[in-house]
Parts: structure tokens; C-alpha cells; sequence
């Protein structure tokens, strides 16, 4: 049997019974490190963890280096073309081959401490003024692999390297997102925020519009609150559609776009906004003329980072008078509005007076994620449909 996390398995059990409409996790899965510490090992290290956009290394010999569910990653791209991992760590003493956060490019990596090098399949081809102990092998001594799939324009890693395949991962949600064609988006605005709660509670948030009416009156302007339908699908991810108001052609102010209409829409993509929340950290919100992701990262149970961008039509980026600002003000705004109420409820989970209380019928994608989180923890690792 799988080691499963210190959390109320009575509690757990509860939210999966037949016929429950759900109800939230207990107060542990959102406040102990020792949970999160847990989480880390089987949610993200056993799965496969969005690293950011595949532009980040366009050419063969680009790196960057990025954190993924705390594990230090350098993503290298090929001669080949294709994009591979390693852990960002030298197998000599352990520094550092890139700093979290910075790009590079050069034909071989090289250690900036005592100048080994590697290749960009990761073999160990140079060993400066070095003098080997007996029997010392370079072959022995290359960069640590991790997986990565590259899809839609995003990279994604797997760190330990037994996650279930990348295709039954996304499941049926890859054909769903086809028509928006993200690997030809061009990243037009990037926010980053951090927030004191725990990483599932922006993600639960984001499964619901029960909140809408009463703390986004700018969002309810364009999209009825109550509108739209979840998709029960298979893959690791929960989600669905929101419409948008008969007077607005996408998510901003006043309605209006200020960019190009994505081309691959029929009338029905033309006139909703897709959410997903792709298991275990990214949410993917598709309007008609842009896409909008989150990627939150823990970095304490109770302490979160998240990094939203915006990506657009590479025709309306190319326009001199383009200004993103028209989707990035209205959702800085409204994820404003978020964290501020995932904050406090944050701080309502600290309390010894925390009960787990019930979903509404309104709330039944919180439910579905719950479920997909609670199967999880009992199971001691991702559980997915096929
Ligand atoms: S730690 Fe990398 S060369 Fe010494
Ligand atoms: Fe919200």
C-alpha cells in the first residue's frame, strides 16, 4: 500500500461516499507542512508540473533555470530540437548550474563554481584541473534526467520520472483546448503575486462563480455568474465553460477586445470562456482572443506564489498600439478580489473553530476537484480516470 499523508482518513472517506455533493478537505490538508511536505513527493514530483512556455528555450543550446513543486530544474533545448530536464544540480559538489529564474545559451553546460561541463544530453565532458580519484568514470557522472513533455506551447516536467504517461495526464482535455491553438500564442503580459494561502484554495476558488455576485461586480458585468456547464471528461483536470454577456466579446471592462479574435473558434468557443484547472497547480482560462494561465507554487502550507500570464494572437502583439492592458487590468482586479478572499479563508482554516462545511449544487466543480484531491491523498498518488 502507497504511505498516504497525516490526514483524517474518516474525513477523506466522507467526502467520496456515494451520492455526497462534497464538502472541503479537513483543516490539515490546508495548514501542515507535513501535508504539503507530502503533497510535494506524490502530487508534484509523481506528476507533471507546468514549467512555463517552451519560448522560454527556443533554440537549441537555450536553458533556463525555474523551480518545479520546490525541486530546482534546467530545461535545455536540444540540437535535436526537442526540450529536455535535469535537475539543476552538479554532480560534482552540488552548485547551482544556472540561478533559479535565468536563461542562458551557450553549446554546453558549464558549472559556474568549478567549471565542469556538460553537454546538452547531459554527459559529463570536461573535468577542468581536476585530478580523479581511481576508478573515477565521467559516464557515471552526468546530469541527473527528469521528464518533460512539451505541449501547446508549454513545457512540463515530471521529476521523478514515473508519472503516468503526459497523454493520459491531459486526457481528453488536449482535443478540448485544440481550437485556441496556445502553441501559437505569444506571452503579452506577465503578473506575478504572492499570496499567504495554501496553493489548493486559489484553485478551488476558481472552480466556483457562487462567489462572483458578491465580490466581482466587474466580472458578473460580463459573464452571468450562474451561466454555463463543468465538463466530466477524462484526465486530470476539472473545469468548464462560463458565457459571456450578450453586449461583450470577451472578459475585460467593458466588454470590449482590444486584440484579434483567436482563428480556430466555431460560434459557440466565440461566445464562452473555458476554465480549467489542470492537476496539480495551473489554471487555463480560454476567451476568444486571449489565453490566461496560472501556475501557483507552494512555498509554505500556508504561502503561495503565482505567476498569471496572458497570451495573445501574435497579430494583435505585432500591432504598435496593441496594449494588453484591457485583459490584464480587468483579471489583476479580479484575482486581486480572489486572493483577498482566499486569505481569509485561509485564516478561518487556522482556527480551532474550522468545521468542513458543504458545497452547493453551484459549487459542484469545487466538488469534483475536492474528490479528485481526496481519491488522491487515499490513494497515496495521482488517481485519474483513463
Ligand atoms: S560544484 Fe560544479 S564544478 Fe564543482
Ligand atoms: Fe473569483
Amino acid at each position: 500500500m502507497k504511505p498516504t499523508p497525516p490526514i483524517d482518513r474518516v474525513a477523506l472517506e466522507a467526502i467520496l461516499a456515494p451520492g455526497s455533493s462534497g464538502r472541503m478537505l479537513p483543516s490539515e490538508a490546508y495548514v501542515s507542512e507535513e501535508v504539503l511536505a507530502w503533497e510535494r513527493e506524490h502530487f508534484f514530483a509523481r506528476s507533471w508540473v507546468c514549467a512555463g512556455r517552451a519560448t522560454l528555450i527556443a533554440e537549441a543550446g537555450a536553458r533556463h533555470a525555474t523551480s518545479v513543486g520546490g525541486e530546482p530544474v534546467i530545461l535545455v533545448r536540444g540540437s535535436d530540437g526537442a526540450a529536455r530536464g535535469y535537475f539543476n544540480v552538479c554532480r560534482h559538489r552540488g552548485h547551482e548550474l544556472l540561478a533559479c529564474g535565468a536563461s542562458a545559451k551557450r553549446s554546453a553546460i558549464h558549472c559556474p563554481y568549478h567549471a565542469w561541463t556538460y553537454d546538452l544530453d547531459g554527459r559529463l565532458t570536461h573535468t577542468p584541473r581536476f585530478d580523479p580519484p581511481a576508478g573515477f568514470e565521467p559516464s557515471e557522472h552526468g546530469l541527473v534526467p527528469v521528464g518533460v513533455a512539451e505541449w501547446a506551447g508549454w513545457l512540463f516536467v515530471n521529476t521523478s520520472g514515473d508519472a503516468i504517461p503526459f497523454a493520459q495526464h491531459l486526457g481528453a482535455f488536449a482535443a478540448l483546448l485544440e481550437p485556441w491553438q496556445p502553441e501559437r500564442l505569444v506571452v503579452g503580459a506577465t503578473h506575478d503575486y504572492e499570496s499567504p494561502t495554501n496553493w489548493k484554495l486559489p484553485i478551488e476558488n476558481y472552480q466556483e462563480c457562487y462567489h462572483c455576485s458578491a465580490i466581482h461586480p466587474e466580472l458578473c458585468a460580463v459573464s452571468p455568474p450562474e451561466s454555463g456547464d463543468n465538463y466530466t471528461l477524462p484526465g486530470a483536470w476539472v473545469g468548464g465553460t462560463m458565457d459571456l454577456a450578450t453586449h461583450a466579446e470577451t472578459m475585460s471592462f467593458d466588454g470590449h477586445s482590444n486584440g484579434v479574435a483567436l482563428p480556430g473558434l466555431d460560434d459557440v468557443q466565440r461566445r464562452q470562456v473555458i476554465y480549467v484547472g489542470l492537476f496539480p497547480n495551473m489554471l487555463i482560462s480560454a476567451h476568444p482572443d486571449y489565453v490566461m494561465t496560472h501556475r501557483i507554487e507552494p512555498v509554505r502550507a500556508g504561502y503561495s506564489r503565482v505567476e498569471c500570464q496572458w497570451l495573445f494572437d501574435p497579430d494583435a502583439v505585432a500591432r504598435p498600439d496593441f496594449d494588453p492592458a484591457y485583459a490584464t487590468e480587468f483579471w489583476d482586479l479580479t484575482n486581486r478580489q480572489d486572493w483577498a478572499a482566499c486569505e481569509s479563508v485561509q485564516r478561518g482554516l487556522e482556527s480551532r473553530g474550522y468545521r468542513p462545511g458543504p458545497f452547493s449544487l453551484d459549487e459542484d466543480a469545487v466538488c469534483q476537484w475536492v474528490q479528485l484531491v481526496a481519491r488522491s491523498y487515499l490513494a497515496g498518488e495521482l488517481a485519474v480516470d483513463s
